[in-house]
């Protein structure tokens, strides 16, 4: 698979199963699932099953999470991405989500602003959206961080499955003003 994106540091394309022992990496790992379902992977299966989903949504909506690869390395150090949600969640319905998850290892170097910066650049730009939302734990500070320097505004905080979680949004108008003032 061709890179989709190509930004200072980085390189964004679809996962693929060659993936699977960074993607392993990075989801046994206690930590990065700390404010996720805290049930970090055990077997290699786990994450041959998790991007065969993935293909899965790249096949029916066109998007889905992206491998982000480091360009000096070509290691793939995580994935960043939008996902569509085709029920409700939240009273909302048919929407494009933000997430992203990276290796313990390389936290604190600025890669999910960066990618997300190109990734809702491409957002707003090819899918017609007018808003993007994150979902994301109250206590995950870093996440949140994340969220407020690209414009995400915190709208309330709403039961997921029984998880208390914060939703945010970013409306297309913001994303511009963003973008002309950084
Ligand atoms: C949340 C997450 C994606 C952030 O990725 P990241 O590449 O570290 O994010 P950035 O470097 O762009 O920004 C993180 C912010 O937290 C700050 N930070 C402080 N200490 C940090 C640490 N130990 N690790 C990471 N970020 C830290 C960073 O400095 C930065 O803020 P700043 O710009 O004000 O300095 C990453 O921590 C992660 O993968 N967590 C596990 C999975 C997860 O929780 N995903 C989000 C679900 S909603």
């Amino acid at each position: 698979m061709s890179t989709l994106i190509e930004t200072e540091r980085l390189f964004l394309r679809e996962l693929e199963f060659t993936d699977e022992d960074d993607l392993f990496e990075m989801d046994a790992d206690p930590e990065v699932h700390l404010y996720l379902e805290n049930n970090p992977v055990k077997t290699i299966d786990e994450v041959q099953k998790a991007i065969k989903m993935l293909k899965k949504q790249y096949e029916e909506y066109g998007i889905a999470r992206w491998a982000v690869v480091d360009k000096s390395t070509n290691e793939c150090i995580g994935w960043a991405g939008l996902k569509f949600f085709n029920g409700p969640i939240n009273n909302h319905n048919k929407f494009y989500e933000l997430g992203y998850r990276f290796k313990k290892k390389h936290w604190g170097k600025g890669y999910a602003t960066e990618s997300s910066k190109a990734i809702l650049d491409y957002g707003f730009n090819n899918l017609n959206t007018e808003s993007v939302f994150a979902m994301v734990a109250p206590k995950n500070l870093n996440s949140k961080k994340v969220l407020i320097k690209l414009g995400f505004t915190f709208q309330e905080t709403f039961d997921y499955n029984g998880d208390s979680t914060d939703w945010f949004e970013l409306k297309k108008i913001n994303w511009g003003n963003k973008k002309a003032n950084s």
